[in-house]
C-alpha cells in the first residue's frame, strides 16, 4: 500500500494557492501510484485547533468549532471544485483523533517520556507566546510589536525531545531517503546541532488556551497544536491498529498503511515540526527505523519573489482562479510550472499561456485533428496493419521514450518534467501531421494506405497521451478515453502502455474540444488578488 498525507491546512483563515498546490501535487502522485499498479492510501485534512484559530475566532465573535467548521468547508469546497480524489479526511476536532492524541499522551507519560516543570520567562500579552533571546531587536529589547512583554512563571508538560537527539542524528544522516530531495535533508542536518539543546512544551495552560485536546491527566491543560497536529498522520491511518482495544472499524488497518511512503510538506514545517519533532514523537511511542515515515519536501509559490502574505495583500485566492479559467488549467498550471522541492513565482500570464500552448494548441488539437480526419477520411475506421516507414518508427520510438522519461521523471516527483515529456511527444506527433500532410493524402485513392498509417499513429498517440496525462488531468483525460471510444483505456496500467492500444479496425468517434483556449484579455482582471 502506498501511504500518502499532506500538511493539514489550518482553519484560521480561507484556503490560499499554496494550499492547492500541495494538495494538487499530492493527488497527482496518489494517482500516478494507482497508474503504476498500486494500491493508494491518500489522506489529507484540517488543522482545526490551535491559539492562531481562536485568537482569529475571538475577534469575529464566534465561538472557535463554528469558525473552524466554517473554514473547513472553504477547504472541502475547494477540494472538490479541484477534482481531488482523497481516501481519508483528517480533521483534528475529530473525536477519532482526539481519543488517540490522548491515549498517545498517556502512554508517553507512563514511559516517562513526558514532565512538568515551572518555566520563568518574558511572556508577550498581545501575542499570547514566551519570547526567546532570538525575539529581542538590535537594542537588545523587544520590539513594540510584542506589545507589552511581562515577565512570568508557568508551569507546564515537556516532552523529552533532547533524550531522541543523538539518535535522530544517526538516523537522519545514514537514512538517504528519509527527506526529498536530499538538499532538504542537508539542510535538517545542519539544523540538529540546536535539536539536543531543550526539551517541547506540550502543553498550554486553558487560561491562555482553551481551544485544543485536554491532556488525559492535568486537565488543566490542553495538547499544544503542533504536538496534535502531527499526530494525524497515525490517528487516521488507525493506530494503535487492529490488535489492540483500540481498533476502529472506521478507520484503516494501520499495518497495512504503516510507514507512510510520502508525508507532503511545504519547506517551512520540515524544521523544527517535521525533521525533528514528529521522528523524535514516534521514536519515543517505539516506533524502529524501519518504521519512520518518508518527507517531501516541496517550495513555495512566491509573488514577484516575495512571499504572499494577507499583510502585503498579495494572497492569490485559488477558487478565484478555477471559476475563471477552470480547474483543469488551474491543475496543470500549479505542477507544470514548479520544480517539486523547489520555490517559483505565480504568474497568470504563465497559466493561461502554457494551458493555451501546451494543452489547446498541441494536445487538444492533435486530437481534434487526428479523429476529425479519422472521421472524415476514414469512415472513422482505425486501420493499422501498414509496415512502419522510417518516420513512423521515429514516432514510435518518440513515444516510448516519452513514456520511459514520463516514469522516470513521476517517479522522482518532477511533475513538471513529466508534462514536458508528454508535450515532447505530442508536438512530436503534430510535426508528422505536418510533413505527412494526411489532408492532402486524402484527396489521391493512391494515397490511402499511407493515409491510414499516419491517422492510427496519430490516434495512437493521443490515446498514450490520454493515459499519461490522467494523473494530472483526470476529466480531461475520460474525455479524450471517451472521444477515442476506448472506454476501458484509462483502467491500463503504466507496465500496459505499449504501442497497438488502439486495435485495427478500431471506430473512434467525434472530437469535441477538450481544451478551449483561454481568451487572454481576462487574465488581469483574473489574476487578481485578495487584499484583505
Ligand atoms: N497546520 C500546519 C501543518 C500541520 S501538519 C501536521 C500548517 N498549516 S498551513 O496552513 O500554514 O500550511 C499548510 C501547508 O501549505 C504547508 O505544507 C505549507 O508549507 C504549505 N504552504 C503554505 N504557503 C505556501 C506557499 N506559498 N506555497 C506552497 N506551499 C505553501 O503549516
Amino acid at each position: 500500500m502506498f501511504y500518502l498525507t499532506t500538511a493539514i491546512d489550518y482553519t484560521n483563515g480561507a484556503p490560499h494557492i499554496g494550499h492547492a498546490y500541495e494538495k494538487v501535487l499530492a493527488d497527482v502522485i496518489a494517482r500516478y501510484r494507482r497508474l503504476r499498479g498500486d494500491e493508494v492510501y491518500f489522506l489529507t485534512g484540517v488543522d482545526q485547533h490551535g491559539q492562531k484559530v481562536q485568537q482569529t475566532a475571538e475577534k469575529e465573535g464566534v465561538h472557535p468549532a463554528t469558525f473552524a467548521n466554517r473554514n473547513t468547508k472553504l477547504f472541502l469546497n475547494l477540494w472538490k471544485k479541484l477534482g481531488l480524489d482523497y481516501d481519508g479526511w483528517a480533521a483534528t476536532t475529530d473525536e477519532r483523533h482526539v481519543t488517540c492524541v490522548q491515549r498517545i499522551l498517556t502512554r508517553l507519560k507512563e514511559r516517562g517520556e513526558l514532565y512538568k516543570k515551572a518555566y520563568r520567562g518574558h511572556y508577550s500579552v498581545r501575542q499570547e507566546q514566551f519570547l526567546t533571546d532570538k525575539d529581542r531587536g538590535a537594542d537588545g529589547e523587544f520590539g513594540p510589536e510584542w506589545g507589552e512583554v511581562v515577565e512570568i512563571e508557568e508551569e507546564n508538560w515537556y516532552f523529552r525531545l533532547s533524550d531522541h537527539a543523538e539518535w535522530l542524528r544517526r538516523w537522519v544522516t545514514s537514512t538517504e531517503d528519509c527527506v526529498v530531495p536530499d538538499f532538504r535533508r542537508r539542510e535538517l542536518i545542519g539544523a540538529l546541532d540546536r535539536a539536543g539543546e531543550a526539551d517541547l512544551c506540550i502543553s498550554r495552560p486553558k487560561e491562555r488556551l482553551r481551544w485544543g485536546i485536554e491532556l488525559p491527566f492535568d486537565p488543566d491543560y490542553v495538547t499544544y497544536v503542533w504536538f496534535d497536529a502531527l499526530i494525524n498522520y497515525i490517528s487516521f491511518a488507525g493506530y494503535p491498529g487492529n490488535d489492540s482495544d483500540a481498533a476502529d472499524d472506521s478507520l484503516p488497518d494501520f499495518k497495512s498503511l504503516w510507514p507512510a511512503d510520502a508525508h507532503i510538506i511545504g519547506k517551512d514545517i520540515l524544521v523544527p515540526a517535521h525533521g525533528i519533532y514528529w521522528p523524535c514523537m514516534l521514536h519515543a511511542m517505539g516506533f524502529t527505523d524501519e518504521e519512520m515515515p518518508t518527507l517531501l519536501v516541496h517550495g513555495w509559490w512566491n509573488i514577484r519573489g516575495e512571499k504572499m502574505s494577507k499583510s502585503l495583500g498579495n494572497v492569490v485566492d485559488p477558487d478565484a482562479l478555477a471559476d475563471r479559467f477552470g480547474p483543469d488549467a488551474l491543475r496543470y498550471y500549479l505542477v507544470r510550472d514548479i520544480t517539486t522541492g523547489k520555490d517559483a513565482d505565480f504568474d497568470a500570464e504563465r497559466l493561461v499561456m502554457l494551458y493555451n500552448q501546451e494543452l489547446a494548441n498541441e494536445l487538444g488539437n492533435l486530437c481534434n485533428r487526428a479523429l476529425n480526419m479519422t472521421a472524415r477520411f476514414c469512415g472513422s475506421t482505425v486501420t493499422t496493419g501498414a509496415e512502419p516507414d522510417a518516420e513512423d518508427q521515429a514516432l514510435r520510438d518518440s513515444c516510448a521514450s516519452s513514456v520511459e522519461a514520463y516514469r522516470e521523471a513521476m517517479d522522482r516527483y518532477d511533475i513538471a518534467a513529466a508534462l514536458r515529456a508528454i508535450s515532447g511527444h505530442v508536438t512530436a506527433c503534430n510535426a508528422y501531421a505536418e510533413r505527412n500532410k494526411p489532408w492532402e493524402l486524402s484527396k489521391d485513392p493512391a494515397g490511402k494506405e499511407r493515409l491510414q498509417a499516419v491517422l492510427a499513429h496519430l490516434v495512437e498517440s493521443v490515446a498514450h497521451a490520454a493515459v499519461l496525462i490522467s494523473p494530472v488531468l483526470p476529466e480531461p483525460a475520460a474525455r479524450l478515453a471517451r472521444q477515442l471510444r476506448l472506454d476501458d483505456l484509462l483502467e491500463r496500467k503504466l507496465d500496459e502502455l505499449a504501442w497497438g492500444l488502439v486495435p485495427d479496425g478500431h471506430a473512434t468517434g467525434k472530437p469535441k474540444p477538450v481544451f478551449p483556449r483561454i481568451v487572454v484579455d481576462v487574465v488581469e482582471e483574473a489574476a487578481g488578488t485578495d487584499a484583505d
